[in-house]
């Protein structure tokens, strides 16, 4: 449970709000690279902490997200032309580049200033993994860009599933530090090879959480014999970032994992994506099928239609009667409303991630009042280091910590 003011504190992004001043300290996904393939091609809307923008590639490929409204008299450039290292406006011509500069103002006379005098807002972008991640923040206080291990393998490796969550970010993260729901809102009624991991089901695991510079380490630890202890690793990233180990094990080591990013577009909607990978191997047909449950604006086919929840499924195939997992997670999050009144939540033992990932997050916000840097930036790259950002899975003796398998990094600040 949250008081009024925290719940506010915590949800509420938009410019000007503590939280709002949070998110824009650090790199954010904007969109996926496929949006705008090809250099010239047509921009497109993207609505991103509350600030309504656009994004372009222009003619030397590069990425250009300025605000919507062109700095003349407010016609959205979403419309303009894509020509020549710059979009232009099609009311009178205005064109910018990938900076916000105004490169052209031909409605005025010759000579004129005026394109000197106007800078248009426009925010840097970096393509890493297939999504254009953006800085929204003060120019001086830009971090070093994270190259987490994810973005690092090959773009064939990867599958990124992106869809509108209707409701506040807080909704779709607090779901993601919450494991206990999967032994019901996902659960299946029989064997589902997908799921490997929840063949150890019976044996309720024990959980160890470590606070990091960065956010949380977890490890779920069941036992599965006299001596031994099966063990899965997942990660809180801030500021929205949840790493879940999923996919299948290769000689009892994880082939890639799952980072979920729940990025806010406004107070009440999330650009949700589901960033999975294979270390070892290109991705195949049905690894991405999840990409069926969205249209072409990622709104999910299934939301104003009680998500065609079947009843009789829900007697016979599994708990819910909706089929796919994200779904799944978008009916039980997005019925909730759109900002959830935490005040009048019940909160038990099963939600103590939960509780600490929140407070965590209130800290952050109290400390960048008292001007301190947020948790998990680096602003030296000679000090970047984001290796130690990854899930895990082992089988381990039960005298052996899972935490040797992160020992040989010495930057750690967890602790035991
Ligand atoms: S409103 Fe864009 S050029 Fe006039
Ligand atoms: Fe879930």
């Amino acid at each position: 449970m949250l008081s009024r003011e925290e719940n506010e504190l915590l949800t509420l992004v938009h410019a000007g709000t503590p939280m709002g001043r949070l998110l824009r300290r650090y790199w954010i996904p904007a969109l996926l690279s496929e949006e705008i393939p090809n250099p010239d091609c047509p921009p497109v809307r993207v609505r991103l902490l509350g600030e309504d923008l656009v994004a372009f590639r222009d003619t030397q490929g590069r990425i250009g997200l300025l605000d919507e409204h062109c700095s003349h008299r407010g016609t959205s450039l979403f419309y303009g032309r894509n020509e020549e290292c710059g979009l232009r406006c099609i009311y009178h011509g205005w064109k910018y580049d990938v900076e916000g500069n105004v490169l052209e103002t031909p409605a005025e006379l010759a000579g004129s200033q005026l394109k000197n005098k106007v800078h248009h807002n426009a925010y840097p972008c970096v393509e890493a993994g297939g999504l254009v991640f953006t800085y929204m923040g003060e120019r001086d206080e830009i971090p070093v860009f994270p190259t987490y291990a994810w973005l690092g393998v090959p773009q064939n490796q990867i599958y990124i599933a992106k869809s509108l969550l209707e409701c506040n970010y807080l909704q779709g993260l607090d779901g993601d530090c919450d494991s206990a729901h999967l032994n019901f809102l996902h659960k299946m009624f029989k064997p589902d090879a997908r799921r490997e991991f929840l063949r150890h089901e019976d044996q309720s695991p024990a959980f160890e959480i470590d606070e990091m510079d960065f956010g949380f380490r977890v490890a779920a630890i069941r036992k599965i014999g006299p001596d031994k202890s099966y063990v899965r690793i997942s990660q809180f990233v801030m500021p929205f970032i949840g790493c879940v180990p999923v996919g299948r094990e290769v000689d009892g080591k994880l082939d890639g994992f799952k980072a979920v990013y729940q990025v806010p577009s406004d107070n009440n909607n999330t650009w949700r994506y589901d960033f999975f990978f294979k270390w070892s191997k290109p991705m195949i047909k049905e690894d991405s099928s999840k990409r069926d449950f969205v249209g072409a604006d990622y709104r999910k086919l299934r939301i104003r239609n009680n998500y065609l929840q079947d009843r009789q499924i829900q007697k016979t195939v599994n708990f819910t009667g909706i089929e796919e997992f994200l779904n799944q997670d978008a009916c039980a999050t997005e019925s909730m409303g759109p900002i959830v009144d935490r005040t009048k939540e019940h909160l038990g033992v099963s939600d103590s991630y939960v509780i600490q990932v929140r407070r965590f997050l209130l800290k952050a916000l109290r400390d960048l009042e008292a001007g301190k840097p947020p948790p998990g930036l680096v602003y030296d790259s000679g000090k970047a280091d984001f290796s130690r950002i990854r899930c895990d899975v082992a089988y381990l003796s039960s005298n052996v910590s899972w935490r040797t398998l992160f020992e040989d990094k010495s930057s750690e600040t967890g602790k035991a």
